[in-house]
């Protein structure tokens, strides 16, 4: 049984804290809040309490976990070299939505690297993560705390869905800020890259460090091109449903969602519609959704994961959702949709 502990970030109960990082610290698991979604959490620096997080996922080994620290300097201890990159992205952006990719040195092992010879690594924005990360020892190895393949947790329920009985505590911060997880920068490469997009985008990177890519894997639909962030590579954030995208122009977006959907009805099938508040109730066919309106990308990003959830428990058999690729964030919404669907992309 999973104990779920309610706590206050403006109130922190710290004998909750202290007995969650007691279990850290002996080599066990905990789910914690972040800003941008809920992590499982081992201490970092031990091989078994790693192997533990990817055996509560089901996540395959060779997909590394992101290491959570507290301070800058802690950074600085578990990496061979520190880029001069580094120091200035965390001025900016840390605690923040960001990891970085630095080269590791011999005191994190290859189970929490997934056998690679870097370390991602980030300072969270949250008062409880940031609180159990310093009680625990320092450094929290954390990925989302969903199921491997199933969309991030953006509230304590979902982590309790897909944990429950697997690991000894929740804390349950309430609902997160962001809702989808850390723009991930690679500073290794000549040029620093991005690996996965998210709430900071290239140009804010850019403002800061100058130049950066953004990796070609994820851009690609096809298989050709490997991401080089493996966890990258899965069929992921997937609902149960099949996916489809709708792009294109609103009034066509919405004529050719209510025909699928209407063919799809006729065929006994039952299905979701996810569209904004500027168009919802245009659908007179299945389940539909409002994912926030169109002008905000921030509710866009927070309500995505919880929506694909709750299609879940719907049971749909078939969801035709709206395109978002919104100025500010929308590539990162955009990746995570489409890699949601499958690439399944119909543009009209
Ligand atoms: O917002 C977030 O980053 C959340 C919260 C909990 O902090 N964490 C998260 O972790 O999204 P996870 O494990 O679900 O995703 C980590 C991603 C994976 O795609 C993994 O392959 C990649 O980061 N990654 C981690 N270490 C890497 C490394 N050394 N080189 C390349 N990719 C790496
Ligand atoms: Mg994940």
């Amino acid at each position: 049984k999973t104990e779920v502990i309610k706590i206050d970030q403006n109130n922190m109960d710290t004998e909750a804290l202290e007995r969650a990082a007691a279990i850290i610290r002996d080599g066990g698991l905990v789910a914690f809040p972040t800003e941008t979604v809920y992590g499982l959490g081992a201490d970092a620096l031990s091989a078994e309490a790693s192997k533990k997080i990817y055996a509560a996922k089901g996540r395959p080994s060779d997909n590394p976990l992101i290491v959570h620290v507290a301070e800058f300097s802690d950074m600085e201890k578990i990496a061979q070299e520190m880029p001069e990159e580094a120091k200035k992205l965390a001025d900016a952006f840390w605690p923040g939505p960001l990891t970085m990719i630095v080269r590791k040195n011999d005191k994190v092992p290859y189970e929490t690297t997934g056998g690679m010879d870097t370390v991602a690594v980030r300072m969270p924005n949250h008062p409880v993560a940031l609180e159990l990360i310093r009680r625990s020892g320092g450094y929290i190895a954390a990925p989302s705390a969903n199921t491997s393949g199933k969309p991030s947790p953006t509230l304590a329920e979902h982590v309790a869905f897909d944990m429950d009985g697997r690991i000894p505590m929740i804390l349950d911060g309430g609902p997160v800020g962001i809702g989808i997880e850390s723009t991930i920068v690679d500073l290794t490469e000549d040029i620093p890259m991005i690996l996965r997009p998210g709430y900071i985008t290239p140009k804010m990177l850019e403002k800061v460090i100058g130049e950066v890519k953004m990796d070609p894997g994820i851009i690609a639909s096809d298989s050709l091109q490997k991401p080089k962030a493996p966890g990258m590579k899965y069929k992921h954030y997937a609902p149960k449903a099949d996916l489809i995208l709708v792009d294109g122009e609103e009034e066509k977006v919405v004529a050719k969602i209510n025909a699928l959907a209407k063919e799809a009805v006729l065929l006994g099938k039952k299905v979701g519609i996810i569209g904004t508040d500027e168009t919802i109730d245009r659908y007179p066919e299945g389940e539909v959704v409002s994912i926030g309106a169109r002008s905000d990308e921030d509710a866009i990003a927070k309500h995505l994961y919880k929506l694909l959830r709750d299609f879940d428990e719907k049971e749909v058999d078939i969801i035709y959702s709206e395109s978002f690729a919104t100025p500010r964030i929308g590539q990162a919404i955009m990746n995570r949709l489409l890699k949601a669907a499958g690439h399944q992309v119909i543009t009209v």
